[in-house]
């Protein structure tokens, strides 16, 4: 039975990396999300089989109220509330972690009257830190996130030093909670402590950089449960926590990359207030608009078109209007083709998601080291709600908070048109001077409607 469970385990854990791994491309990430969905099943039944603590019945009926809710708020949840959805998860499997740290602390201690041997109380014990910082800090973000407490950074003089000395206390508490087992006095303070920093780290977090955080997080509930499946002694939990572990990281990495950020920077917090500090509003930018008619006639002139989709399409809900003008464009014989920012939108893959989700191929979609050198042979560049991705301060201005970001070169092309309501500044919170360049152009309105009028004119073009 033990070496079948393993065998199961095993097995489970090959699924798990072997979608991952399928999740790195768009055309097999679904395939990928499928494999890693059956090795789950695979490992709890497997843990089922193993484990004889609850009935059957208890199990499965838990399954079955988690699995219920889970699948109404997964229904239900707008594709801009993702990042909101995805940090309740985090914190709900660092609670898990903690929980089960806990019990098995507990059970060890009052019940059996065990010694905890130095490997498993290290394990409780980095269950306890991590599993509470990620639970008490992914409730502050997705509370930031959907607007039930300020999206602002909230600082404080002294606040890093207040961390760093909740840290060193809490190793210090540690070593007490190891030597004097029995005594449940340390390791509760141990659980305040960490519920605590939890709390501290994420406040000084602008709201629009909390994907970041959430990717953190993310890794921070992974290993917490690699934590657990040490107390556990369950193979499968460790392999799982340390993908997840793993993964959450290297996309945390890849974000701050994008954005030309050190997660440092990231974690010190304050962004928002440096950028309003800075007074980043240079000479008025002077801007010429055009109309509907005008942009229809304009895309019904050229031979070569890329859109640059932003957060402003997904907040405009505007990309099946844009697959009708890509119809429209391709009948025509245009070149028409998307260029994706890393870190457009408000969470890794927005754009490509959304795009996908209006059933635009994922050919279509080129990466912004694959196209930048295309933009200058392009006649027409139409940015979608997208801001800070294609600000050339970018590349021009060192005393700009996002100089050194990469940015897609939708300035070097023939004209291009903008789609956005009014002049308002992207998430950085700077002006953006690509929008008074003699080649761009500023069509106003949500861009759902304004879109929709341009495709409804080519429409009557013919
Ligand atoms: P942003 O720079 O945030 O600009 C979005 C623009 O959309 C705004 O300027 C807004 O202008 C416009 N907009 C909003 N609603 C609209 C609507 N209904 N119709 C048309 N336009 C609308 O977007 P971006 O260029 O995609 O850049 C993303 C930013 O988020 C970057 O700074 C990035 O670093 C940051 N960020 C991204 C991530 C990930 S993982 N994607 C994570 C953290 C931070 P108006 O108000 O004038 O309409």
């Amino acid at each position: 039975m033990t070496i079948a469970v393993q065998l199961a385990y095993l097995l489970a854990s090959i699924l798990f990396i072997i979608g991952i791994k399928l999740l790195g491309k768009t055309k097999d990430a679904r395939r990928g999300n499928m494999l890693s969905a059956v090795g789950m099943l695979v490992a709890i039944a497997a843990t089922l089989i193993t484990l004889n603590i609850l009935s059957f019945i208890e199990i499965f009926g838990c399954m079955l109220v988690g699995g219920a809710i889970g699948l109404y708020y997964a229904k239900k949840v707008e594709m801009t509330q993702i990042p909101e959805m995805v940090a309740l998860f985090n914190g709900f499997g660092g609670l898990a972690s903690l929980s089960v740290a806990l019990s098995d602390h507990f059970l060890k201690t009052e019940v059996l009257s065990l010694e905890i041997d130095p490997v498993n109380s290290v394990s409780i014990i980095a269950s306890v830190l991590i599993g509470g910082i990620t639970f008490t800090g992914s409730i502050v973000a997705w509370l930031k996130l959907n607007g039930k407490i300020s999206g602002q950074p909230i600082t404080f003089k002294g606040q890093h030093l207040l961390n760093l000395a909740l840290l060193l206390s809490f190793l210090v508490i540690s070593v007490f909670t190891f030597l004097y087992q029995n005594d449940p006095m340390y390791i509760t303070i141990l659980v305040a402590m960490a519920l605590l920093v939890g709390i501290l780290i994420v406040i000084p977090i602008g709201g629009a950089d909390m994907p970041v955080v959430i990717s953190l997080l993310n890794s921070y509930s992974g290993m917490a449960a690699c934590a657990t499946g040490f107390i556990l002694n369950n193979n499968v939990l460790i392999v799982a926590g340390s993908l997840v572990g793993a993964s959450g990281i290297i996309l945390t990495q890849i974000m701050c990359k994008a954005m030309n950020r050190s997660l440092t920077n990231v974690l010190l917090g304050g962004f928002g207030q440096t950028v309003a500090a800075g007074g980043q509003d240079g000479p008025a930018i002077v801007i010429k608009e055009i109309g509907v008619e005008e942009t229809a006639m304009l895309f019904d002139s050229v031979s070569s078109v890329i859109v640059i989709p932003g957060y402003g399409m997904a907040v405009a809900q505007a990309q099946h209007v844009i697959r009708e003008l890509m119809e429209q464009c391709e009948k025509r014989g245009i070149d028409f083709k998307f260029a994706i920012h890393p870190v457009a939108g408000r969470m890794p893959g927005h754009m490509n998601v959304l795009l996908a989700e209006a059933n635009i191929s994922y050919d279509k979609l080129i990466e912004m080291e694959a196209i930048n050198d295309e933009f200058a042979n392009t006649d027409l560049v139409l940015i979608v709600g997208a801001n800070d991705v294609v600000n050339p301060a970018a590349r021009t201005n060192p005393q700009s908070p996002i100089y050194g970001m990469p940015i897609l070169n939708a300035d070097k092309a023939k004209t291009v048109i903008v789609s956005k309501r009014s002049m308002g500044k992207g998430y950085a919170g700077v002006e953006n001077e690509l929008f008074g360049y003699p080649n761009c152009l500023m069509l106003f309105g949500d861009a759902k409607q304004t879109i929709t009028k341009v495709v409804s004119e080519l429409k009557e073009l013919g």
